[in-house]
């Protein structure tokens, strides 16, 4: 089966999910507050409106991480699951994330926007982020086979029981990989990009970013991705986040 015709039936071409863009466009999100289109609309606020808020560049990378995020703790939590009882862990909910993190993930945040924009102008500074580029390239590659080999693990409609634990394994190391991946880029990369290019630069870079994603989204990809992340957290009921608090530690009153 073909990439774009799996992206159909898993519900998860981002790219072609204009219809469920512009039904967000005009609605307050979930917390109540603007939507990020809203946002990021240009021109003063009608009156009554609130002040939009700018989305810096950085900041759009990293609450991208944040959508990936959420895609990590739904592998971490199928691992765990998957050596607990395999037939608890819904293949489908695992294709859809696996799709989500290929389309969002990797041909966007990846690919359009960290190795044309920002890999190689932190490379030519010197400086710590400089030395992580090579490394963060090769996590990438790596990222795209193990997206590739979920894939096509999740198409059949149970997990093959001499899969489980390889495909367990695979998903923790992958989580362990992108969270440290995505941290380096968050504390190091992102910084010494954005002291790179400066103010004016980074504005117009803030805006070049906008109009890729609604070029490869066509729409707001964000807010899509969100949406998609919450209704596979829903469906596997990963939703209430009050389940990860931690227990106290030993000794606490
Ligand atoms: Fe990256
Ligand atoms: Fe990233």
């Amino acid at each position: 089966m073909d990439e774009k015709r799996r992206q159909l039936l898993t519900g998860i071409s981002l790219a072609g999910a204009g219809v469920l863009v512009s039904a967000c466009r005009n609605s307050p999100n979930q917390t109540g507050g603007a939507t990020n289109d809203q946002n990021k609309n240009e021109g003063p606020p009608a009156p009554g409106e609130a002040e939009p808020i700018e989305v810096t560049a950085t900041e759009d990378l990293m609450r991208e991480h944040g959508i990936l995020r959420r895609a990590l703790l739904v592998y971490q939590e199928s691992a765990t699951k998957l050596r607990q009882d395999a037939a608890s862990v819904p293949p489908d909910a695992l294709e859809k994330t696996a799709n989500l993190f290929r389309v969002f993930g990797e041909e966007y945040h990846e690919k359009k926007l960290e190795e044309i924009y920002i890999f190689p102008t932190v490379k030519r500074v010197p400086g710590a982020a400089a030395g992580y580029v090579d490394i963060l390239l090769a996590q990438h590659a790596r990222g795209r086979e193990i997206t590739e080999y979920l894939l096509s693990v999740s198409k059949a409609d149970r997990i093959a029981s001499n899969s489980v634990e390889p495909l367990a394994k695979t998903l923790e190391s992958f989580v362990r990989m992108y969270e440290h991946h995505a941290a380096i880029e968050d504390t190091l990369v992102f910084p010494a990009w954005k002291a790179a290019v400066g103010g004016a630069e980074l504005d117009e870079l803030g805006e070049k970013f906008e109009e890729i994603e609604h070029e490869q989204f066509g729409g707001d990809g964000f807010e899509t991705a969100l949406k998609r992340m919450e209704e596979i957290e829903t469906s596997l009921g990963l939703s209430n986040l009050d389940m990860f608090t931690s227990p106290p530690p030993p000794g606490a009153k």
